[in-house]
């Protein structure tokens, strides 16, 4: 069995792509280092696939300590880099610590994986990359803008990092996914979404306020240049996302890749906005929710939705769950907590 390292494998995303790599008979090693998320978390992994992966609790930021594990697994044939802050509004007040985190972990990771004959490395990335891109929908051949934060511009630097390494060893072989707004939870309500305190984004937002853990969500602007007034995102289930990370880590190896970095966007392809998520809140939940329109957040782009046809077609790859089954499983995520 081919042993797959993932790293922040215990996260929202980690531990989905968790799953879908054990159902699909890969071996897994997670490191994780709980700055944001539980051990518990292998509880659920377990319940879902009756495996338990094994975990090593250990910060990348270590150089030492990372060149020890590398020493330790020499049989990980592939790794899935998840472990990164994501905070966009932190980023700005303490843009050092997370250049320190997101960059020297990553530097840390790949220069173990360069001293290997062959590698093969899934990079965790985001359409922040794209900033208020000039149309609609994102193709991969959409110009990156300058970051708007420094959480941004981690996802920036790294996908050079690892596009230069590339370039350098042709043993070295990576895909950047560049997710678009991944929610919603595993069918099994065993695994989701753990934000630490108040929830940043939308979907835990109105989780948490239909909970009654919330008083009222606030719904940033509804005076943008779209239909309904309201942003619009492209919403992805969390489960579709870690389904299309065991194709692109297949992809690679077997060989399959057309150039030594590539990379997919991940998303829908169907923009939706504030109020559509509200209304299929409101619709699969059967409730309404306590809303109100309250300024806008700064650094909020209109809209941003994918074009999927490259995932589509290149890595065979299609988002199957809708935005009312992504609504569900996190409300029904929502009731276990
Ligand atoms: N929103 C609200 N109220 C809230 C929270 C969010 O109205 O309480 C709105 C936002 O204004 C935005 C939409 O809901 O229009 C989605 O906001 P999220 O915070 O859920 O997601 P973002 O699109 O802002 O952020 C996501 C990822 C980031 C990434 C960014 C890139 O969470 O990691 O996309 O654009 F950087």
């Amino acid at each position: 069995m081919s042993k797959i390292l993932v790293t922040g494998g215990l996260g929202f995303i980690g531990s989905h792509t968790v799953v879908e790599l054990q159902n699909a008979g890969f071996k897994v090693i997670i490191i994780d280092n709980l700055s944001n998320a539980t051990e518990n978390v292998l509880n659920g992994i377990t319940a879902i696939t009756s495996i338990t992966p094994e975990f090593e609790n250990l910060d990348l930021k270590n150089k030492e300590q990372t060149k020890t594990f590398f020493k330790k697994h020499q049989d990980i044939v592939g790794v899935i880099h998840f472990a990164a802050y994501k905070a966009v509004g932190e980023s700005v007040k303490s843009p050092l610590t997370y250049y320190e985190n997101n960059v020297n972990s990553l530097v840390y990771v790949l220069q173990e994986l360069n001293k290997k004959a062959v590698s093969h490395f899934i990079f965790s990335s985001s359409c922040t990359v794209y900033g208020q891109a000039d149309s609609m929908p994102i193709t991969e051949l959409a110009p990156t803008k300058p970051a708007e934060s420094p959480y941004g511009n981690t996802k920036k630097i790294g996908e050079a990092i690892i596009e230069d390494l590339t370039k350098s060893n042709a043993n070295f072989k990576a895909i950047a996914l560049r997710y678009f707004n991944p929610i919603g939870a595993h069918q099994s309500s065993k695994i989701g979404e753990l934000p630490i305190g108040v929830p940043l984004n939308l979907v835990p937002y109105i989780t948490q306020t239909a909970a009654g853990k919330r008083e009222q969500l606030s719904v940033f602007g509804d005076n943008y240049p779209t239909p309904d007034g309201t942003c619009i995102r492209d919403y992805i289930h969390v489960v579709d996302l870690a389904k299309a990370h065991v194709i692109a880590l297949q992809r690679l190896l077997e060989n399959k890749n057309d150039t030594n970095f590539e990379i997919f966007n991940l998303g829908t392809g169907k923009g939706s906005s504030v109020l559509e998520v509200i209304q299929s809140f409101e619709r699969v939940s059967n409730q309404k929710l306590n809303y109100k329109i309250v300024d806008r957040r700064d650094g909020d782009v209109v809209e941003a939705y994918a074009n999927t046809t490259k995932a589509n077609t290149v890595l065979g790859w299609k988002a199957k769950l809708s935005l009312d089954d992504a609504m569900l499983s996190a409300w029904k995520w929502e009731q276990t907590l």
